[in-house]
């Protein structure tokens, strides 16, 4: 939704955030608006923009020794007041660089059909959910609106970028995922994939930007919940999900029909799922 804030000028939506041009800078807008099944819901999830907010500046705290991140203020105008950012405007790679500690999702549909997953070798015998031995760099092209993103191999981004761009967005890429995973595996929660996307200053220095390691841009599972060989429940939206595949809900998600809207009540348990990530990542009460 674009949203009328002095000074600034909408460039671009999501299907969760906003993007506007603030003076020299971004403000980065994150909404209460929530997807599953690649539909955007009805209604949003309250406070879900500035949970997700918080916690993406926390993790750019937490990885500040390892690499610069875009954000310059958090004194945003009123009317976004905790769920915006005033960020630095990079020049972006055009590579979605993920992440992959555990096996599923596209990972695991191209592993089943050739063993690699974007190029990377990977031992036979695993399942949905299985723990890979080393994480892996599986980067990927930004789709076009309504697309999916593409899984490409590395050399296919060291022809877009160059070959010392390529190693240092991977390498990176390798060494904020492991800092986190640990972080996140110590506080009960499995950070099975994520995705970072990247730009350069006009100094040429390669800064970390987008959002960081929330449950929109990466999968969080319950540790405790953690049982390789079938779908691993997702820490955020399993109430969505299993509430939208029940009777209950008289969706059929193989028409492409909208799902129909969210109860209060599966709304509510899915506030308190981020609230419990925030509050168990950061360790900080909301
Ligand atoms: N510091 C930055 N400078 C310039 N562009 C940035 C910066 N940080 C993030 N971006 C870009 O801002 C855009 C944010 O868009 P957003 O993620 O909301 O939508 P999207 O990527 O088009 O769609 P989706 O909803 O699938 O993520 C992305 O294109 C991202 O690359
Ligand atoms: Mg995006």
């Amino acid at each position: 939704m674009v949203l009328e804030i002095p000074g600034a000028t909408h460039l671009h939506s999501g299907k969760v955030r906003d993007l506007y041009e603030y003076g020299d800078h971004l403000l980065m807008v994150a909404s209460d608006r929530i997807s599953a099944y690649d539909f955007s819901l009805e209604p949003g999830i309250p406070d879900k923009g500035e949970i997700l907010t918080r916690m993406s500046l926390w993790w750019f705290e937490q990885l500040a020794d390892i690499v610069p991140n875009h954000v310059i203020s958090t004194d945003v105008p009123e009317q976004v007041a905790g769920r915006a950012l005033i960020v630095e405007r990079l020049d972006m790679f055009p590579v979605e660089c993920v992440v992959r500690g555990y096996l599923t999702g596209s990972g695991l549909a191209d592993y089943a059909a050739s063993g690699h997953v974007c190029g990377v070798p990977l031992p036979r015998g695993l399942v949905d959910g299985s723990r890979l031995p080393e994480p892996i760099f599986t980067p990927a092209t930004k789709a076009e609106i309504g697309d999916h993103d593409q899984n490409i191999t590395f050399d296919h981004v060291v022809d877009t970028i160059g070959a010392e761009d390529a190693a240092a967005l991977r390498d990176l890429s390798i060494q904020v995922y492991r800092r986190a995973e640990e972080i996140a595996r110590e506080r009960g929660i499995l950070l099975a994939d994520t995705k970072f996307e990247f730009g350069r200053r006009p100094d040429g220095t390669i800064v970390l930007a987008d959002e960081v390691l929330t449950p929109d841009s990466s999968r969080f599972w319950p540790a405790d919940a953690w049982e390789p060989g079938r779908s691993q429940p997702s820490f955020d939206k399993q109430f969505v999900r299993d509430w939208l595949t029940s009777p209950e809900s008289g969706w059929d998600r193989d028409i492409e029909s909208a799902p129909p809207r969210l109860p209060d009540a599966i709304v509510e348990k899915t506030r308190e799922r981020y609230l419990e990530a925030y509050e168990r990542l950061t360790g900080r009460s909301w």
